[in-house]
């Protein structure tokens, strides 16, 4: 046995013994990651690389035996994209997206959704995946907004932080364990006109005060690996970054994870973004930056060697690298055990009743009621049987469930998940389709045995249609089908008219399809497209009461008759439980407990409309329209009335490494149950430099049943209260502040306090 394979040795005598023994290209072949749907015995055998990505179930054994063939036995790190559960698996837990979980607001049932993940995903031999998302929600046309936590930064690290510790575990050893990778470093989302991946116009001082704090958090928190973002920024593609890569990152903040870049990072700087003249070049670029991983960069092979070759690269800088590379493989204890698929724990724990269980939990939680007339609970709210169906003792009634959403298990998964286009080799189709509860499905699953529950699609969201550019790609891929509206169709139309007029509810589930989500599919609107606002109004007319449900992957902007519908519940992509917790809320067996991450804009050109703009503007609306959102970052009801009274500051001056202490009372007057989300933000009164009014900088859930009230303790610590400055620092500025508390980020609904740092 040679030192490198022995366990008993420490991770550094192991890395000693093995990097000496490597050849440059044994080396470089560790510095790539390629994708396993290509030839194998080019991949494994032939360059020897460190990682795939996107293997085909089938062809998973292969690659590990492949790679345990190899001169050296290195064994491989096998990765994918499992964002929100084992994405393309078949029939694996498909959770509610990012964006649908962060209404949740819940750190704990986050990382509980990502331990399930994790579970699933280690029973099928893979070992990292790429989640969790930090970038910040901007400009809401950009295709990905589905994939973030929201607009918040404290609020996406802390979820993010969650969403480490469920895939990580126990450490790395744990055999359910999962590498977390942070992505996508960093301000990759500011976006110019939503457009993908365009050059991010964004200042080092703007990354440190809101784009990078995230990532710092997640990096403490111990995720072992993060991911680049596709941007350039200030003339710079991020993977020739080394300000943020080496100064940064592994300076400042000490991380000593590993870095991979994304999707041909390293291809695009020489012909996307045209700063290298050829593969060479770029290579040496990428790993004098800080680079580790390669990904999908086939020509890094030769460009590496070539570049150390010419004197281009130094040699010190791949072993570098390497050895952040090979520390995971040791760490995870793949010398010893190469974690291959296990089809006894696949049966076992894929789509098990405990992951349905808590992804009903989650979806439950992931639903934020945006308005109420006092129709919701439907029937005044009914209780279930042990079966978790409905029970009503009062009269049958009957329920429309209408829209082109209603029905549809594409949109109710979201991006990364079947049918959604980056694994077509494994469910081109989708999930099977028992697997995923739509909201026709949710109704038919929970309303009382005795009910109707009646369904018409009542139009289309869009036709798809063979894009322009032609059929297929250059390399002979084929090209996606391209969306186009969908014109209102009058038969579809009478028919959901006909279904609602003869109901007692209308639930008209709208939205958006998962051909206008995701990467590449940026949308320049936010309107609801195709014959949804034509079905929505004819819907309304009828006098009967509707519920408006949205099933999509990012806000879009309503039209005057979602606002004259009875009630409105943003649902995101709510997973596959989601149509079943839409149903329990409309009928009050759950309570309306989700809170918005992001904020809904009224019109696509208030883009971008994130709550904590920086202060100073010329007045503030627009000649034609107001710049206030339709709904609001934080904002969200519940069946209860509850009122916030009484905010308290303990110690009016507080030194700037103290503790700020405060209470308010929480108090319900209404008659069912609330969970609270007591949102804290703070306003720094008078700053040195331009910054936002108010930042959420904690926040606390508390239960307050109904007739209660509740004295609800806060402490932040005055070290939450920085700015960063005209030079790039992050401090506490001492002087006058005030404590905002409340039911969201709206003034209105903030009590205000002041406050000194001294
Ligand atoms: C490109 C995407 O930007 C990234 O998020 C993803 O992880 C990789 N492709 C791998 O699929």
């Amino acid at each position: 046995m040679l030192p490198y394979q022995d366990a008993s040795l420490s991770v550094d005598e192991r890395l000693d013994d093995l990097i000496p023994r490597m050849e440059l290209p044994e080396k470089v072949g560790q510095m790539l990651q390629l994708d396993a749907r290509g030839d194998l015995d080019d991949i494994v055998s032939a360059k020897r690389v460190g990682s795939i990505l996107h293997c085909p179930p089938e062809r998973m054994d292969r690659a590990i035996e492949l790679a345990s063939q190899t001169r050296l036995g290195i064994p491989l790190l096998t990765a994918d994209d499992c964002i929100h559960g084992h994405s393309f698996w078949p029939g694996a837990t498909i959770f509610p997206t990012q964006l649908a979980m962060a209404c949740s607001w819940d750190a704990d049932l986050v990382e509980r959704a990502a331990r399930a993940t994790a579970v699933e995903v280690s029973a099928t031999g893979i070992h990292w995946t790429f989640s969790p998302v930090l970038c910040i929600a901007r400009d809401l046309r950009w295709g990905r907004v589905d994939e973030t936590f929201g607009e918040d930064p404290v609020v996406l690290g802390e979820l993010a932080s969650a969403m480490v510790r469920g895939y990580q575990g126990d450490g790395l050893l744990d055999p359910t364990a999962i590498l977390a990778c942070a992505k996508h470093f960093a301000g990759y989302s500011e976006t110019q006109g939503g457009r993908d991946a365009s050059e991010a116009d964004i200042s080092r001082r703007k990354l440190r005060s809101w784009f990078l704090p995230p990532f710092e958090r997640v990096a403490r928190e111990g995720c072992r690996t993060f991911m680049l973002g596709y941007q350039s920024m200030d003339g710079v593609p991020i993977t020739a970054n080394s300000w943020l890569l080496d100064e940064v990152l592994k300076g400042e903040w000490g991380f000593t994870g590993t870095l991979i870049t994304d999707w041909d990072n390293v291809g695009r700087m020489v012909y996307e973004q045209k700063v290298c003249a050829d593969y060479v070049e770029a290579a040496a670029v990428a790993v004098r930056a800080g680079n580790d991983l390669v990904m999908t960069t086939p020509q890094f092979f030769e460009g590496a060697q070539e570049a150390v070759a010419r004197g281009l690269l130094d040699e010190s800088l791949i072993d570098a690298a390497v050895r952040r590379i090979l520390r995971l493989k040791f760490e995870l204890g793949l010398f010893e055990d190469a974690r291959g698929p296990d089809l006894e724990r696949q049966a076992a724990v894929i789509a098990s009743p405990e992951h349905r269980e808590l992804n009903l939990e989650v979806a439950r939680r992931s639903l934020v009621l945006l308005t109420n007339d006092g129709t919701l609970p439907f029937a005044g709210g009914l209780a279930a049987d042990a079966s978790g169906r409905a029970v009503s003792d009062g009269p049958a009634r009957s329920i429309a469930v209408i829209g082109p959403n209603a029905d549809d298990p594409h949109s109710t998964l979201g991006d990364w998940a079947g049918a959604s286009g980056q694994a077509p080799w494994m469910q081109p189709d989708g999930h099977p389709r028992e697997t995923v509860q739509t909201v026709l499905d949710g109704f038919r699953a929970v309303a009382p045995s005795e009910w109707t529950v009646t369904y018409a699609r009542g139009g289309d969201i869009q036709t798809l249609v063979e894009d322009p550019a032609g059929s297929h790609y250059p390399d002979g891929e084929p090209r996606p089908l391209m969306f186009s509206p969908a014109a209102v169709d009058d038969a579809l139309l009478a028919e959901a008219v006909s279904a609602a007029t003869s109901a007692d509810l209308a639930v008209v589930v709208l939205g958006d399809t998962i051909q206008l989500t995701g990467e590449y599919k940026s949308t320049a609107t936010l309107e609801l497209q195709g014959a949804q606002v034509a079905l929505l109004d004819a819907v309304v007319a009828t006098g009967t009461p509707t519920v408006v449900v949205l099933v999509q992957g990012k806000p879009s902007t309503l039209p005057p008759s979602a606002l004259e519908a009875a009630a409105i519940i943003e649902a995101f992509n709510p997973g596959m439980r989601g149509g079943q917790a839409v149903a329990e809320l409309v009928l009050g067996l759950v309570e309306p407990t989700g809170r918005l991450p992001i904020t809904i804009p009224r019109h696509v050109g208030q883009q971008p409309s994130y709550y904590n703009t920086v202060r100073g503007q010329h007045g503030n609306r627009y000649a034609d329209l107001t710049q206030d959102p339709l709904f609001a970052f934080g904002e969200g009801l519940s069946y209860s009335a509850v009122s916030y009274s009484d905010l308290r500051v303990l110690d009016a001056t507080v030194a700037p490494d103290g503790i700020l202490r405060a209470e308010i009372t929480v108090t319900n007057t209404g008659s069912r149950p609330s969970l609270e989300t007591v949102q804290v933000y703070i306003s720094d009164l008078v700053t040195s430099v331009t910054w936002a009014d108010k930042e959420l900088k904690a926040w606390r859930q508390v239960s307050v049943e109904p007739g209660a009230s509740v004295a609800v303790a806060l402490e932040l610590p005055a070290s939450a209260c920085t700015l960063v400055t005209a030079d790039g620092r992050r401090v506490v500025e001492p002087g006058d502040f005030e404590l905002l508390v409340g039911r969201s980020s709206r003034d209105r609904d903030l009590l205000r306090a002041p406050f000194t740092v001294v």
